[in-house]
């Protein structure tokens, strides 16, 4: 039997929030609809932030409301909303979320640009967030943002990223997302951060959440996996990129990852026919061209076909 890997997209919500044209709830139901008949069944849908800050996300309770097999059903999607702070939280909850992100960055520039906090402050926020999801049966992912750099600050040292996931899982996080935010990083860099960390807790969790800005993300997944880690993020035709971190672009496209985890002999559960279809949804709906390099490579190839298709043969011995 194939090792299952989990890939979570997070194309609704990463991807969508740095989005210039509003994007309609009925296109965001549509895209998360395309991605569940490809067989992805782990999706960030919405983030439940301040709706000045992030505009895109204004409608995240009407998009939970429409998501097939929301809350259960026979496909059992498995769906997480990011939270910033107790507000948000709260209002995850009331939608019905049974899991939920808190954001923590590794430097106070970050976290201020971001949530309007210290680091100090963002990370009292993520554990107050924290208490109550424990009190409430709620799973917690922690995003650790600019784990590899910060667009403001550059380099992290790896022993931040080390003593902040520490703190996060003491804390209560059930995972803890090391998440490349500016896809700044190298394969390198994710070989000494997981290390410690999977020695210490055993891979189960962690997750890596990685843009693809300088075209590293698919090296620094195989480091990842080498590493034991098998949790992974993906954004659909590597839509995204964050509004508050200058120069990032898209996280990894889902199409990629799931390419490379099949050729290395994983499971996702993910078809990469109806994957490649969701491509094409997510850019009528953002008014884009978008596409991993798996996404190209198939297009150049329906472009050959059909040039082939449509050539007539030169007739034999006849001039003119
Ligand atoms: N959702 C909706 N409204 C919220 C909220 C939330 N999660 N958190 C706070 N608010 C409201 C408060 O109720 C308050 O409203 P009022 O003025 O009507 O009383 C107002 O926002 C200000 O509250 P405050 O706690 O001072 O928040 P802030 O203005 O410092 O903003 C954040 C802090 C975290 C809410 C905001 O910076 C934010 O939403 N950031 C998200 C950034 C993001 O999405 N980044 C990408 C993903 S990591
Ligand atoms: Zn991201």
């Amino acid at each position: 039997m194939k090792e299952p890997v989990r890939v979570t997209e997070v194309g609704l919500r990463d991807g969508l929030q740095n989005q210039p044209h509003p994007v309609s709830t009925a296109g965001k139901l549509e895209l998360a609809g395309a991605l569940i008949r490809a067989g992805v069944s782990h999706l960030e849908a919405v983030s439940f932030v301040h709706p000045k800050a992030v505009p895109q996300m204004a409608d995240a309770a009407e998009v939970t409301a429409g998501l097939p097999f929301f809350g259960g059903g026979a496909r059992g999607i498995d769906y997480m909303a990011l939270v910033p702070n107790l507000k948000g939280y709260e209002r995850a909850k009331a939608a019905g979320y049974q899991k939920v992100a808190v954001v923590l960055a590794t430097t106070d520039t970050f976290n201020l640009r971001n949530l309007r906090m210290t680091r100090d402050q963002a990370e009292a926020t993520c554990r107050e967030v924290m208490a109550q999801a424990r009190a409430d049966g709620i799973y917690v992912r922690a995003y650790l943002s600019g784990a590899c750099a910060c667009p403001y600050d550059g380099l992290t040292d790896v022993s931040v990223v080390h003593e902040l996931s520490e703190r996060l899982l003491t804390a209560g996080a059930n995972e803890v997302a090391i998440s490349d935010t500016i896809g700044a990083g190298n394969p390198k860099q994710i070989r000494d951060i997981l290390g410690p960390l999977v020695r210490a807790h055993g891979a189960t969790p962690f997750n890596l959440h990685l843009h693809d800005t300088r075209g590293m993300a698919l090296a620094m997944t195989w480091a990842g996996l080498e590493a034991g880690v098998r949790h992974f993020d993906a954004s659909i035709g590597g839509l995204g990129g964050c509004p508050f971190a200058p120069g990032a672009s898209g996280n990894v496209a889902t199409e990629d990852l799931v390419y490379l985890l099949h050729g290395a002999g994983f499971d996702t559960g993910i078809d990469l026919d109806h994957l490649y279809d969701a491509v094409a949804v997510a850019e009528s709906i953002t008014q884009q061209s978008l596409g991993g390099n798996y996404t190209k490579w198939r297009r150049s190839q329906e472009r050959r076909h059909w040039e082939q298709a449509n050539t007539c043969a030169p007739e034999d011995g006849r001039a003119g």
